[in-house]
This record gives C-alpha cells, sequence and structure tokens, in this order.
C-alpha cells in the first residue's frame, strides 16, 4: 500500500494596508481589539493550522512588529514565519508575500489579517477542497440584504439576491496555478480568485462564515471587540458546576435644547402642542440615551459610532428606528435585551398622563423587552429648571442571546 505524500501547504496573511476607512492611527493589523492586535487575532487563528510556512505582508517600517507577533502566536514553530514587506495595493502585496514562498509549497492560502476572527474551520474546508484536485477555492456567505441597482441616488433595479454570495477569505490555490495567473495578470483583481478566474481557472465555493467578517470600519471593529470580550462568568467559588453568564449593564445619557421645528417627540411619541426639541434627527432624548445605554451593554461603542450626522439616512428619524437598528446591532453581536429602564429630567412634557403609552412604544421598538420610563422635574434648578431643554439617563441590561 503507498500512502500519498500529504501537500506541503503554505499561507500568506496580508496586512500590508493602511486601514483608512477605520482611520484609528496606524495600519489596521496593528490595532488592538482587547489587549491583542488584529494581526495577532488572525494569527492565532492561522497556526491552529499545520502550515509548512507562514508568511506575513507587513507594512514597510512594521516589519519587527510583525515578526514579534508572528512568533508570539506560533508557539514552537517559529522556524515556519516568513516577514515580507507590502506593496502600494493588496494584489502587490500577495504578490510580494508569493515571491517570498519557499520551493516546496504546493497549495497556497492568501488570507486578509483584517478578517482576523475567520474560525480554524474555514480554513479547513478550503485546504480540503483544494486537495480533492480543485485549482481555486473561494469561502462565501450568503447575500442577506436585499440589493438595488443605483444609479446617484435613483433606484433603477433589483437584483435577484440568491444568483448572489459574499467572497471572503482564506482563499486557497494549487501553488503553480496562483504563481502563473501572478506571472500573467494585468490590472488590479478585487481578490485573488477574480485574478485566478481571469487566467481562466474554474473557482469553486465552500461555506464561508458570518466571523469571517473584515474589520474596515470603527464599527466593524466595535463588532469584533464585543466579540472576543471575554464572557464573563460566576467565579468558580460560586461553587456552581456549570460557569453561568453573568448580564452586562450599560448607562446612556442624552440632552437635546427646546428649539426645533414641528411638534415634540420625546419617549417615541408625538406630543402635540409642545415645544419641539433641536437635533439631528427629531431629537429624541430619552431614545438616544437608552441606544447608548445598550450599546454600552453590549460593549458595542456608542451612538456617534452607529448614528452619526455622516449617516443622512436619520436625519429626522424617530425612536423606532434608531432602537430597531440598535436591535439589530446587538443580536448580530449575540446579545438581546434584558430591560431598560429611563428617566426623564424635564418641565415639559408632563408624562404622568403618557407614561404607559411611552412604555409600550419603545417597548415594542426593542421587541417586546419591558421598558420604564420616570420622570421628574429638578426643583427649578440647572437648565431644565429654567425649561431650555430636556435630559434623559437610561440604565439597559443586557444577555447572552
Ligand atoms: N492589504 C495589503 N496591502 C495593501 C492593501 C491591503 O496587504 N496595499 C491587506 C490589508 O492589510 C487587509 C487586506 O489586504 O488585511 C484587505 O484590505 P482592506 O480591508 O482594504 O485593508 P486596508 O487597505 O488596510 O484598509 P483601507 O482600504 O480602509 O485603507
Ligand atoms: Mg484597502
Amino acid at each position: 500500500m503507498t500512502i500519498a505524500p500529504v501537500p506541503r501547504v503554505g499561507i500568506i496573511v496580508v496586512a500590508a494596508g493602511s486601514g483608512t476607512r477605520l482611520g484609528a492611527g496606524a495600519p489596521k493589523g496593528f490595532v488592538g481589539i482587547d489587549e491583542h492586535t488584529i494581526l495577532r487575532h488572525a494569527l492565532e487563528r492561522v497556526f491552529a493550522g499545520p502550515y509548512a510556512q507562514v508568511v506575513v505582508v507587513a507594512p514597510a517600517g512594521r516589519e519587527g512588529d510583525a515578526l514579534s507577533e508572528a512568533l508570539d502566536a506560533s508557539g514552537d514553530r517559529r522556524d515556519v514565519v516568513t516577514i515580507v514587506v507590502g506593496g502600494a495595493t493588496r494584489q502587490e502585496s500577495v504578490q510580494a508575500g508569493l515571491s517570498a514562498l519557499w520551493g516546496d509549497v504546493e497549495i497556497v492560502l492568501v488570507h486578509d489579517a483584517a478578517r482576523a476572527l475567520t474560525p480554524p474551520e474555514v480554513f479547513e474546508r478550503v485546504v480540503a477542497a483544494i486537495d480533492s484536485g480543485r485549482a481555486g477555492v473561494v469561502p462565501v456567505l450568503p447575500v442577506v440584504d436585499t440589493i438595488k441597482r443605483v444609479d446617484g441616488p435613483r433606484i433603477v433595479g433589483a437584483v435577484d439576491r440568491s444568483e448572489l454570495s459574499a467572497a471572503q477569505t482564506p482563499q486557497g490555490f494549487r501553488r503553480d496555478v496562483l504563481d502563473a495567473a501572478y506571472r500573467t495578470a494585468t490590472g488590479e483583481f478585487t481578490d485573488d480568485a477574480a485574478l485566478v478566474a481571469d487566467a481562466g481557472h474554474e473557482i469553486e465555493a465552500v461555506e464561508g462564515h458570518p466571523l469571517a467578517f473584515k474589520i474596515t470600519t470603527a464599527a466593524d471593529l466595535d463588532r469584533a471587540r464585543s466579540l472576543v470580550a471575554e464572557r464573563p462568568i460566576l467565579p468558580a467559588s460560586a461553587g456552581l458546576e456549570h460557569p453561568v453568564a453573568i448580564p452586562r449593564v450599560g448607562l446612556g445619557t442624552d440632552v437635546h435644547a427646546f428649539g426645533g421645528d414641528g411638534t415634540l417627540w420625546l419617549a417615541g411619541l408625538e406630543w402635540p402642542g409642545e415645544r419641539a426639541l433641536s437635533g439631528h434627527s427629531d431629537g429624541d432624548a430619552v431614545a438616544h440615551a437608552i441606544v447608548d445605554a445598550l450599546l454600552a451593554a453590549a460593549g458595542l461603542g456608542d451612538i456617534g459610532t452607529h448614528f452619526g450626522t455622516d449617516h443622512p439616512e436619520y436625519a429626522g428619524a424617530h425612536a423606532d428606528v434608531f432602537l430597531a437598528r440598535t436591535l439589530g446591532l446587538l443580536g448580530e453581536a449575540g446579545w438581546r435585551v434584558g430591560n431598560v429602564s429611563v428617566q426623564v429630567q424635564a418641565n415639559r412634557p408632563r408624562f404622568a398622563a403618557r407614561r404607559g403609552e411611552a412604555e409600550a412604544a419603545l417597548s415594542a421598538a426593542l421587541g417586546g423587552a419591558p421598558v420604564s420610563v420616570s420622570a421628574t422635574t429638578t426643583d427649578g434648578l440647572g437648565f431644565t429648571g429654567r425649561s431650555e431643554g430636556v435630559a434623559a439617563f437610561a440604565v439597559a441590561l443586557v444577555v447572552r442571546a
């Protein structure tokens, strides 16, 4: 009986980008998720696999930092680490990584460091597909959003999403195929699979993973931080056989001044005859305080991260829109709302007669989670006492979904 030799698999981890859209003041790979960087998290998961060579492509000047991250992640396999400097585009960076591959590597995976939380099972699926004879393999996820074709602000058509998939990394290739495709490539391609397909090869899709999302914006980084945040558990001294997840609380406050246009919107209700609050949206300080409390509880940043003035779609939006989107963000990060308590400080409007209505509206917007609303005046003191505006304070509790 002959045993087929195990092909030697190398992996190129590209981390030479500048991270412009993240805007964290450092190349993206060197931005922290927790006490570890994006690059370190990516490499921890890479080193779960048995690669013959791990090539890390670093920004110029950061080779030393990349080397220490790789050596820390490599455990006792320091000898498989190679560091090279990347280029001005992702394609040039991959090319630099390819040039550093040892001669005996037969299968190559190319992986974005920015997909730092990609679980080892995705790497395994890609290697298995190449092993079984494919020239190129891409992990994909179905597209869940409804997709529209637009021309400027105009919607010009619908796109059937069942025909679409979102491509992730690691993408895997036979070494000879990838080398030849890169040698002959003319022009820039959005990913390696497109470049190899252009050279005439069939690319096969395997199942990707939601955790293989690319950290591109500040909101993505918040999501990654929330996902890796240690899930708090009761100490062993609590004497429980199975650890129990502890809920998390968050605090949010908001203030808006009277002086907006139209009627007042507060706590998800319209208040005819009352002076309106001013603000980028409807000025609903109660809803905004709740959003901040929920995001803080889940470790997902704050209202500015997700709903800032750079999001024109929230201009004039009411509480239901903000709260539904917040609920969605929490859900994506694996949290659900326990309850919310919010207090309004204002001379007007008077909540006594509409407290139940406000609680019902806010609760409905949060998928039915209980919301308590209380209100107080401030004895004539401060800006609320002078009837200049409204302040709101919220506490939220979230639990693992
Ligand atoms: N990349 C690279 N070399 C480049 C550009 C990108 O190695 N010249 C890498 C990035 O480090 C990242 C991956 O390619 O791991 C995907 O690119 P992207 O998410 O666009 O990262 P950046 O280019 O760093 O970010 P931005 O486009 O916001 O500047
Ligand atoms: Mg880029």
